[in-house]
């Protein structure tokens, strides 16, 4: 066992680490794509929806046992048990959530490095490096190991000095630049038609199933849940702090971000459109996904000339801060596990583990059409739910209610009076497993 366990020194330092955590990828490429293909405004109601009913508190389970074991999932959910049988149900969901997490860093990875090639691309030319050659598979190669190396320094670094510390630096430069870059599209010509077709629902769609699961999926990823992140990030905040308000601002924020991204992409594309870029497919759907990111946007940048340089650099800037503080939470989680519950010291466990997960990237980069989608899938749209309802299900059903009331009440002191107590623990025990279960069961056999 380590000696002292890590802390969040700040109120502050929490809130940036695990919005850091929250706002990704998933917020900044995933919202605003799957807005684009779930039929805009639609989908966006939904997911606010979502986000806000089932996300949350699933988000407040997590928080709170990690806050209450004060240790990595495995330990946490062995202590929240009490019988034999549920011990052990607690070792595999926590074991399950260490390798999911790690999963998840190794496709996050290789995405992340995309971003980072296009984002030094502008100065690989000023260098006057061949064109294109970022977008190698050497250059894949390389940066998607550039940034395992950063996400390896950083939590070689701590809880304090590795993982608040930058997460309170990189979050405030990422929402500067993304609010900058705003107002530059909302100059541009044909920003107004994108902002309509992204306000205005198309309410034929709310009812969609696949929009419906589509939003669930989006709202697990995007609040990191399921995996033990938030888990071990509630294990660092302090007895003080008021929970169900921390957990509420994490939410508003990822949520709040997501839906200012949208803002960002969604009036580009029209933008683009504007500008004689094609952002439809064959069926006149917008282009989503990869071709969203990597076709309809550079070719808008390279459309606007010399500003056009500047604006892609931001972007791709933008997009590579938000997957840096994501990914050092994904890989704390088997960090955490291994330096508890094996004595091993943290630069050690972080290389090895860090290493290793690298060396899944890199394979999975040179056999992407084979493991990309499936590793994809099976931890995000698979795993993720399964393991929101496994936790769920220990808050709920297997976690004494008086311990959970005892932990709550602490830095608030009130709470049973408020709505909170009275709605959430109703919510955790039925409300949200039934809806996971329902739409679960949709993806695996509708
Ligand atoms: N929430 C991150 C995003 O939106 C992804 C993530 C998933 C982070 C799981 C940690 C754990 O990009």
């Amino acid at each position: 066992m380590s000696a002292v366990r890590g802390e969040f020194s700040s109120r502050f330092g929490f809130i940036m680490a695990a919005a850091g955590s929250a706002v990704g990828l998933g917020n900044i490429w995933g919202f605003p794509t799957q807005v684009a293909s779930n039929g805009g405004a639609a989908f966006v109601l939904v997911y606010l929806v979502l986000a806000f009913l089932l996300a949350y508190p699933a988000l407040m389970a997590e928080l709170l046992i990690g806050r209450f074991a004060k240790a990595n999932a495995v330990t946490a959910l062995r202590k929240v048990a009490s019988g034999r049988f549920s011990k052990n149900l607690g070792t595999a969901t926590g074991f399950y959530g260490i390798v999911v997490a790690s999963l998840i860093l190794s496709f996050y990875g290789i995405v992340a490095g995309w971003m980072l090639a296009y984002w030094m691309e502008p100065l690989a030319s000023l260098l006057g490096l061949r064109d294109g050659l970022v977008h190698s598979l050497g250059a894949q190669l390389f940066f998607t190991l550039l940034f395992m190396l950063g996400t390896i320094l950083i939590i070689t670094g701590g809880v304090k000095d590795g993982i608040e510390k930058w997460s309170s630096r990189l979050m405030p430069l990422m929402i500067m630049i993304l609010f900058l870059l705003i107002i530059y599209v909302f100059t541009q010509p044909g920003a107004m038609s994108g902002l309509k077709a992204y306000l205005i629902p198309d309410f034929s769609r709310i009812g969609d199933r696949e929009l419906i699961i589509s939003a669930l999926g989006q709202a697990f990823f995007s609040l990191s849940l399921g995996v033990g992140t938030m888990l071990i990030y509630g294990s660092y905040i302090s007895k003080q702090e008021n929970l169900p308000v921390l957990g509420g601002l994490v939410t508003m924020i990822d949520i709040g971000i997501a839906v200012m991204a949208g803002l960002l992409i969604i009036p580009a594309m029209h933008v683009a459109l504007e500008n004689g870029v094609e952002i439809f497919d064959a069926s006149g759907a917008l282009l989503a996904e990869d071709a969203l990111v990597f076709t309809v946007l550079p070719a808008l940048f390279d459309s606007m000339g010399f500003v056009g340089t500047l604006v892609g650099f931001a972007f791709f800037a933008l997009m590579s801060i938000a997957a840096l503080t994501s990914s050092i939470s994904m890989l704390e989680v088997p960090v955490a596990y291994t330096v508890e519950n094996h004595g091993i010291t943290r630069s050690a466990a972080t290389w090895w583990i860090g290493g290793v997960i690298s060396m899944i990237s890199l394979l999975v980069i040179l056999n992407f059409e084979r493991f990309f989608g499936f590793i994809v899938t099976f931890t995000t749209q698979f795993s993720q739910p399964l393991l929101g309802l496994m936790l769920c299900v220990f808050v709920g059903w297997i976690w004494h209610r008086d311990g959970i009331l005892d932990e709550i009440k602490q830095g608030n002191p009130d709470v049973e009076l408020g709505l909170f107590w009275k709605i959430w623990p109703v919510y955790v025990k039925f409300i949200c497993p039934l809806i996971i279960v329902m739409t679960f069961g949709n993806t695996l056999f509708g």
